[in-house]
């Protein structure tokens, strides 16, 4: 039988003419509809007619109509991948990242100016061979008091000034009964700071706050002395302010020690001369200290006739004022970071 092969069918054309208009997938689905769609497509309602025609006919106009059929389909498809590709590299783009855009800007934070002098204090006497040590906050009235010298009655257990948890226990008031639980502990020879808070029931002030913080040390060995003491906090500060600082001790009275004493550096602003800080005396009062009290060295069972010690407390607040030239404590518990971000 012959068929036309060659011959392409009149909607051929057409069909070429509206696919080149096509600009979208939403616009190639409809003319996919308008040309194969089932019942009102042109192609199928040609097909359709195929039955009118004679027999003699019929092949040929049905290989033609098939022929475009088939060219239609091929096509159809051809642009929807185009299409398809088309489109997900637009969203490629669209969801790239631009990595020239500038990142967010981030706050640098900084260390709170107590914990870096906390840190610079503890390194130095770890530099000397102090182990750091800590204690409870919370502490029973035995170690805050009882067992250093301050039996009940005492002034410096003052309601006033200590803050009760129950009838035994406290906020401890002080570093120092870690001296105790230390001593306990551990045979001679002893050498430990103890950083850490410490609360009073005090009302808030420049110089004043209900929590504050303190280093405690303790050295206990044979053949300790008062010149040991001295010695050692002389050096402490002369690397913590200046190597020109010097101190002097001051006779003073701490139920825990004998003798007590306070010790004063020479001022660091005026060098000695007098200013405004250390009221015209050239001494600051930085700590209080003293000798081991022998019923303390006996109560924690060592041998006051063979063993002595040195012990001292200073407030690490009281050092970062100085250090950073800051006449408010508060400031550095109020947390403004434009304050905070200064250090
Ligand atoms: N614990 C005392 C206070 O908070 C300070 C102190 C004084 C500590 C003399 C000592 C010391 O170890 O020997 O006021």
């Amino acid at each position: 039988m012959k068929t036309a092969p060659d011959r392409v069918h009149p909607l051929w054309d057409e069909f070429c003419r509206h696919l080149n208009s096509v600009s979208s997938l939403v616009e190639l689905s409809d003319l996919k509809d308008k040309y194969l769609g089932r019942k009102r497509g042109l192609i199928s309602l040609e097909l359709r007619k195929l039955g009118a025609l004679s027999p003699q006919e019929r092949p040929a106009a049905g290989h033609e109509l098939n022929e475009l059929k088939k060219r239609v389909e091929k096509l159809l498809s051809q642009r929807t991948g185009e299409f398809k590709e088309k489109e997900r590299l637009r969203k490629l783009e669209m969801e790239g990242i631009d990595v020239t855009l500038p990142g967010y800007a981030f706050a640098p934070s900084a260390i709170h100016p107590l914990r870096r002098v906390w840190k610079e204090m503890e390194e130095i006497f770890v530099r000397m061979g102090f182990a750091v040590v800590s204690g409870p906050e919370v502490e029973s009235d035995y170690y805050n008091f009882e067992a250093l010298n301050i039996p009940k009655g005492h002034p410096a257990r003052d309601d006033q000034d200590t803050l009760y948890l129950s009838e035994n226990l406290v906020l401890r008031t002080h570093t120092s009964p870690v001296q105790i639980r230390t001593m306990e502990n551990q045979k001679p020879p002893i050498r430990i700071i103890v950083p850490g808070r410490v609360y009073r029931r005090d009302a808030v002030d420049a110089t004043h706050t209900p929590m504050f913080h303190q280093i405690e040390g303790l050295l206990v060995d044979e053949g300790i002395s008062l010149a040991d003491l001295k010695g050692t906090l002389e050096v402490f500060f002369k690397v913590l302010f200046s190597p020109d600082t010097r101190v002097r001790l001051r006779p003073s009275y701490f139920p825990f020690v004998e003798p007590g004493a306070e010790l004063d550096i020479s001022c660091i602003f005026c060098a000695g001369g007098g200013c405004r800080v250390c009221k015209k005396s050239g001494w600051i009062e930085i700590l209080g200290a003293g000798m081991v009290h022998p019923r303390i060295l006996e109560r924690v069972g060592y041998d006051p006739e063979k063993y002595t010690g040195f012990a001292w407390g200073m407030g690490i607040d009281r050092i970062a004022l100085l250090k950073y030239q800051v006449n408010d404590l508060r400031l550095f518990f109020e947390n403004d970071v434009r304050f905070l971000r200064q250090f």
